[in-house]
């Protein structure tokens, strides 16, 4: 597959990248003017795009199977970051994937996306943003998983020792898991089709056994 990753900048849209590649996939990253690849990356092809600017998104999927959106507004004291990022950055996005007839498509939003009343939204209603970001995916006729992520971190270590706690929408609201495995989760998801057209909520845990993505979805009902 090619896979397109947008925010492949990010602390999980690069990681994302990486897991992309080692499971055998070619990968295209889009980038905002200025981004800093790690190095990692360096060799791998990108494109600049402009959130505001859906043409020029359109323009850097040609050729691409699947797109996984891994922007985010980075936290700053302009508030509408949020709202510009994660739900209308995303709509544009969905609109030009749909424009350039990619189907698959996966988002990367966050536990308690909806909530009006948590402390994340002092950031923006970012919480409120992100929702409408994901009704996009849902109205958007295409093959679309949503993934909401606990609370990131920064673990690289051990990580064979965790297993992912998989839900259904609205089912976690804390918990952690590390951006290295939300990433390879990222990818599970694209090689699983029973992710299609599906909210998942992911945390993890060494007192969580390890299982596929694939047998957690036959488990619940999601
Ligand atoms: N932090 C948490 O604990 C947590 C928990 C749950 C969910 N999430 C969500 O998970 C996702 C990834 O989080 P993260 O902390 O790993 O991300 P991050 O490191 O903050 O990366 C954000 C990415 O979005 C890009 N971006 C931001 N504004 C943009 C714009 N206007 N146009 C184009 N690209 C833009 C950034 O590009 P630049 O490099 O150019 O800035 C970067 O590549 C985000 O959606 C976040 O809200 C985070």
């Amino acid at each position: 597959m090619k896979i397109a990753i947008s925010g492949a900048s990010g602390k999980t849209g690069s990681r994302i990248a990486e897991e992309a590649i080692a499971s055998g996939n070619r990968v295209r990253l889009l980038l905002r003017k200025g981004s800093f690849l790690p190095n990692t990356l360096s060799g791998q092809e990108k494109t600049v795009i402009s959130l505001n600017d859906s043409i020029s998104i359109e323009k850097s999927l040609d050729g691409c199977d699947a797109l996984i959106i891994a922007t985010g507004a980075r936290p700053s004291i302009d508030l509408t970051g949020p709202a510009r990022v994660d739900a209308f950055g995303v709509k544009q996005q969905v609109l030009s994937c749909q424009r350039s007839g990619i189907k698959r498509i996966l988002l990367v939003s966050s536990l308690c996306a909806g909530r009006w009343i948590h402390p994340l939204n002092l950031f923006g209603l970012i919480l409120v943003w992100k929702r409408i970001g994901e009704k996009a995916l849902e109205e958007s006729g295409l093959d679309w998983t949503v993934i909401r992520p606990g609370g990131l971190n920064e673990e690289e270590e051990e990580l064979e020792t965790q297993g992912i706690r998989y839900t259904a929408a609205d089912f976690q609201q804390d918990a952690y898991i590390p951006r290295r495995l939300l990433a390879k989760c990222c990818i599970e998801a694209l090689q699983t089709p029973e992710s299609k057209n599906k909210i998942i909520e992911v945390t993890s845990s060494k007192e969580q056994p390890s299982i596929t993505m694939k047998q957690a979805l036959k488990d619940i009902a999601i």
